[in-house]
This record gives C-alpha cells, sequence and structure tokens, in this order.
C-alpha cells in the first residue's frame, strides 16, 4: 500500500484525503505534504528484514531533518547518522540514545567531535587528521570514543557521479593500502579510542543490491584482518544508498529485505552487529511537493508549465538531472490538450525546472501540480534563492487528519539577520 494514489476519476489522494481539497484551504503555497503511516511502513519493511539480526537503523538525518519526522523515526527504534554538530544536536533534541547514533564526515570539525566525544556518539574515522582530532576530541570531554574505520572498498556503485562516495578517487573514507597505518595509529591511544567495528558507504540511488554483497564481502574481510590483530570489534556498518522507484514505471527494485538478506548470512557466521544508515529508502516516497500552475507558455518549439515551486525548494533535477514523477491533482478539462512540456519554476535561472520533456494535459491556471517523492534531498536541499522563502510542511496523521509540521519561512525571518548590524 503507498500514500498518494490516483483514483480512477483522476484525483490525487494521500492517505485518503484529496490533494486538492488540502491545496485550496491551506494558505502558503507551494508546501510539502507527506504520510506519517508510509514513514512507518516504510520503517516497518526494514525492521521485519533485520528480523534475527542484532543491528542499528542508523536514519541519515541530511535526507530530511524535520524535527516531527525525526522524533518519529526514534519512536519507531531508529538511531541517527550524523554529518555536522548541528544534525547532532537536532537527533540530540529529537530525543535520539545517543548511543544509536553514527557521526560520519570527511571534515568533522573539532567542535563537534568534542560534543560527540562527550554524548558517546559512534565515530567515523575518514582520514590520518580525522583521527588526529578524534583524539584531541577525546582528550578534552576526558572520554573515550567509541570509533569506526571508513574504508573505501573501491566499489562502483553505478549511480550519478555526484552520488557515488565508495570509489577510489572518492573524497570520503580511508584506503585499504593504509589501514594498518591507522590499525597502529589506534593501538598507539588506548585511552582516548577504541575500535569497534568498520564502515563503508557506496553511495546513493544504488538499484542493483548485489554491489552491497561484494561490498559486504571485502568489508568481512577487512574485519577479519583487524580482529586477527587483537581487536573485538563488533559492527559492520555498510552505510546507505538503497534506490526508490522515481520513475513510477513499474519496475520492480530492490527492497530492505533484498538488501539485508545479500548481507546476512556473512553478517551472522562473523557474529556482527550490522549498522546501516537508509535515508532516501525510509523517506522519498513519503511526500509530494504542491504547486500551483501560474501558467502556461510557448516559445519557440518549447512548451512550458510554470508552477509556483523552483529549484529553490527542490533542486534534485537541477542539480543531478534527477527525474522526480509530476502529475496533475485533479482531472483536466475534458477538452485539456496533451502535449510535451517542461516543468520550470519562477527562478532566474535556466536550471530552474523540475522536470523535462513531460508529457501532461495543458492545466488550466491554480490547477495542482505534484512533484512525487519529494521526502529526501529536498526540503533539506532548499535555500532562498531570489528571495523565495522555504515552504511549509506538513502531514497526513495516523488518524487522517492534516497538521503542519514546520511554518513556512517568511520574509520577516529573512529580515532578522540584518537586525542589530
Ligand atoms: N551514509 C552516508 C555516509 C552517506 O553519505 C549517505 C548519503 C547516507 C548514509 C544516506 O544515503 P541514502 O540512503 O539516502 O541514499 N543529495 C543527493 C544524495 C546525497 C547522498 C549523500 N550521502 C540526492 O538528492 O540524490
Amino acid at each position: 500500500k503507498h500514500c498518494f494514489s490516483k483514483s480512477d476519476d483522476g484525483h490525487l489522494y494521500c492517505e485518503g484525503l484529496k490533494v486538492q481539497e488540502l491545496l485550496d484551504s491551506f494558505e502558503q503555497r507551494p508546501f510539502y505534504l507527506y504520510s506519517k503511516p508510509q514513514i512507518t511502513r516504510n520503517c516497518e519493511a526494514y525492521r521485519e528484514a533485520l528480523q534475527g539480526l542484532s543491528s542499528i537503523i542508523g536514519y541519515a538525518i541530511k535526507a530530511n531533518n524535520n524535527l516531527k519526522i525525526l522524533e518519529h523515526l526514534r519512536r519507531l527504534g531508529c538511531g541517527a547518522v550524523l554529518v555536522s554538530g548541528n544534525e547532532l544536536k537536532l537527533a540530540l533534541r529529537a530525543g535520539f540514545d545517543p548511543k544509536r547514533c553514527i557521526f560520519n564526515g570527511n571534515g568533522k570539525l573539532l567542535e563537534d567531535l568534542v560534543l560527540a566525544a562527550e554524548e558517546e556518539v559512534f565515530v567515523n574515522v575518514d582520514s590520518e587528521f580525522d583521527l588526529e582530532n578524534i583524539v584531541t576530541a577525546s582528550r578534552i570531554a576526558g572520554k573515550k570514543v567509541n570509533v569506526l574505520l571508513r574504508i573505501n572498498p573501491d566499489v562502483d556503485p553505478q549511480v550519478h557521479p555526484y552520488v557515488a562516495t565508495g570509489n577510489k578517487n572518492s573524497k570520503f573514507g580511508i584506503r585499504n593500502e593504509k589501514l594498518q597505518w591507522f590499525l597502529d595509529a589506534v593501538k598507539s591511544h588506548p585511552n582516548e579510542l577504541k575500535l569497534v567495528g568498520a564502515h563503508c558507504h557506496l553511495g546513493s540511488t544504488i538499484t542493483k543490491v548485489d554491489i552491497f554483497k561484494d561490498a559486504a564481502v571485502l568489508m568481512v574481510n577487512y574485519i577479519d584482518e583487524i580482529r586477527a590483530q587483537g581487536f573485538e570489534i563488533d559492527y559492520l556498518n555498510i552505510g546507505g544508498g538503497l534506490g526508490i522507484d522515481y520513475h513510477h514505471s513499474g519496475a520492480i527494485l530492490p527492497t530492505p529485505m533484498d538488501l539485508i538478506n545479500t548481507v546476512r548470512k556473512l553478517v551472522i557466521s562473523r557474529n556482527l552487529t550490522l549498522i546501516i544508515e537508509p535515508g532516501r529508502s525510509l523517506i522519498a516516497n513519503t511526500c509530494c511537493f504542491v504547486n500551483h500552475v501560474t501558467g502556461v507558455k510557448t516559445n519557440g518549439t518549447k512548451n512550458f508549465i510554470v508552477v509556483d515551486g523552483s529549484m529553490a525548494e527542490l533542486i534534485r533535477p537541477s542539480l543531478y538531472g534527477a527525474y522526480q514523477h509530476i502529475e496533475l491533482i485533479s482531472p483536466p478539462p475534458s477538452d485539456a490538450e496533451v502535449s510535451v512540456f517542461d516543468v520550470v519554476g519562477p527562478v532566474c535561472e535556466s536550471a530552474d525546472f523540475l522536470g523535462k520533456d513531460r508529457e501532461l494535459p495543458t492545466p488550466p491556471k491554480g490547477a495542482g501540480l505534484v512533484v512525487h517523492d519529494a521526502g529526501a534531498y529536498c526540503m533539506s536541499m532548499a535555500s532562498t534563492y531570489n528571495l523565495k522563502m522555504r515552504p511549509p510542511e506538513y502531514w497526513v496523521e495516523d488518524d487522517g487528519s492534516v497538521s503542519k509540521i514546520r511554518h513556512a519561512e517568511t520574509f520577516e525571518d529573512n529580515l532578522r539577520f540584518f537586525e542589530g548590524l
């Protein structure tokens, strides 16, 4: 069951609510609309897949950092994956157990590492200087830090180069040839560092689970090697990266169960606790970005649908050429001509588009148009370019009512940055 569905007469529903009615009743536009029950279902899919394994689901907060969503995922049993001190602070605010949080990143700041050490979150070691900073942070905090080595397994995830991270020219992680240096460095800091595991993250939008299996085989070999040197390590962290069906083409994509099943035996054979770091696959398909059509125009040979949303609120199409499915939320007038359109926003850039070459019925002015699968890396990557203010977020609750879960930013919010200068 999926939260967004189209009725036979062409109306889009979210958990039984007509999206058109929501659009008509909300003042601010555009907006993000989530389904809380869908978040629950996505999380359940991971929990079911992980049954029988010792595991931590570390939700990658960068995908979506709405506090209400974080609290919900925490209640569902997730830990959190953090890439900045502010994400760590927000995770603490959302009530996550710090002992189920992992601090990742190639440029972690000393002050953030100190907070991580104080709170006793797991820290991934990314480089020589990162290790040095973690040692310093441990001394400042007066606490030993549980660390995992982020090893770059050099596996090609077969995705857009901007979201590939586990190949040899990536800025993330340590090269396996340097493994011994890191093991020796950990050994020489017995009061500051405790090595508890190994981590890798291959990339994002991965749609072939064999890639995870290949990486897990390599990682387990490293773990054997590390254990052979007397380290008692318990954690294998295989990162996040599972893709979703952005194309709505009906293609069968791997599920969390498929992903976990490719590594299950390996994890059990070494008596490991498995950490996974899903972002997109937990949250992307729980949300639509809801727009109004401002107008329709044709220039040269191109037809455009101009909407109120833009690359400022949703940058994935502009930045990665990403496809996100677009449709109208209500049936068009019966005489509406079907054409091929670029769906664009009002931002002063030719890169400002939400979709290219989409076959759609010509929408009337004011019609509702949604961009699907907008729960991950959309709001969290939104900007205020052209002084467009970040949009509000709503979700449909378990009882079918709708709540606002984030206020819209206002023009006055922006003026505040200049007060008292
Ligand atoms: N763990 C690490 C170390 C990561 O770098 C990432 C994502 C994740 C977990 C979560 O990956 P996921 O399960 O969400 O694929 N902005 C891009 C995606 C960037 C992903 C960065 N790292 C996009 O919009 O497609």
